[in-house]
């Protein structure tokens, strides 16, 4: 089982930025990557929705033989990560973005933080309840920044309008004292210089890749999952709907040029390209 790949998945190319941070943190590690093009943005979706998705691509992941599951995406994390958790337990290990970016904030004595995310996680209050449960006397405002992935998955790079838009965002008066801003969205890393340029350096501006790479390291040594080392590393990446701007996208994301290969959806499950380039329907 430790030889098999780790899985990730997104609503799209987004959680490339976590691969891209697992596969430099754990170079012996294969991957596979799930991105559902098809369905993104996951941030503007019901969480019945994203629910439904989620499953779906877990059990595709599973079918390739995936050893453990990475959740890269806070929008599927926030709504959909505990009923995963449910679902497949006992069945394979599941790691989400939101749990170590709460952890790494706790360590931190913060009094005041700022969150930005999409509408779904910012509604599922899920980063909240999470943050306020380990402590209770922290403020944290967040704001769903709905444009945000949308102008950088275009690589909208016309600065007067991207400048605008992030700092009208960040301007939002209740983040007036923060001592730290969270980047919970699995594209914002790609703005994270103009976030810290707006603050002129004055607040910490934290995001996921580093404590999740971290976590999935710790979990699969706790496991007795870590990849025999010497062992031949292939990475995978599929998406459900394929487009030449996705792959173009994914260059951005993942930092080098990745191949992108199509497993779409048919009547609610993800068809899995066999061996031989088939097609054909995971058996539930
Ligand atoms: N990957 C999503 C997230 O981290 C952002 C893109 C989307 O809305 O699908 O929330």
């Amino acid at each position: 089982m430790s030889k098999e790949a780790i899985g990730i998945f997104d609503s799209g190319i987004g959680g490339l930025t976590i691969a891209r941070g697992i596969a430099e943190a754990l170079p012996n590690e294969s991957i596979i990557y799930f991105g559902d093009t098809a369905h993104l943005p996951y941030g503007d979706k019901s969480a019945t929705s994203i629910r439904n998705y989620s499953t779906a691509i877990v059990e595709f992941l599973i079918q390739k033989g995936c050893k453990l599951i990475v959740i890269a995406c806070n929008s599927a994390s926030a709504a959909a990560s505990k009923l995963l958790a449910e679902q497949f337990s006992g069945i394979i290990p599941i790691i989400n973005v939101i749990d170590p970016l709460v952890e790494k904030v706790e360590k931190e004595a913060y009094a005041k933080i700022g969150i930005i995310a999409t509408r779904a996680t910012v509604h599922s209050g899920v980063y909240v309840q999470r943050l306020l449960s380990a402590q209770p006397n922290l403020t944290v405002v967040s704001l769903a920044t709905g444009l945000l992935a949308q102008m950088i998955e275009e690589n909208y790079i016309q600065n007067t309008v991207r400048r605008a838009l992030i700092h009208n965002y960040l301007s939002y008066p209740d983040f007036d004292d923060i001592e730290a801003l969270l980047l919970a969205c699995t594209h914002y890393p790609l703005i994270r210089s103009e976030i810290e340029e707006y603050w002129e350096g004055n607040i910490q501006v934290l995001d996921a890749i580093d404590v999740v790479a971290a976590t999935v390291s710790t979990t699969l040594k706790q496991l007795g999952l870590e990849a025999p080392l010497g062992q031949v590393v292939e990475h995978q990446f599929y998406v459900s709907d394929y487009t030449p701007t996705f792959e173009q996208t994914a260059q951005l994301f993942y930092g080098t040029e990745i191949p992108l290969k199509v497993a779409p959806w048919q009547n609610g499950h993800i068809l899995v390209p066999s061996i031989e380039d088939k097609l054909f329907i995971i058996n539930k």
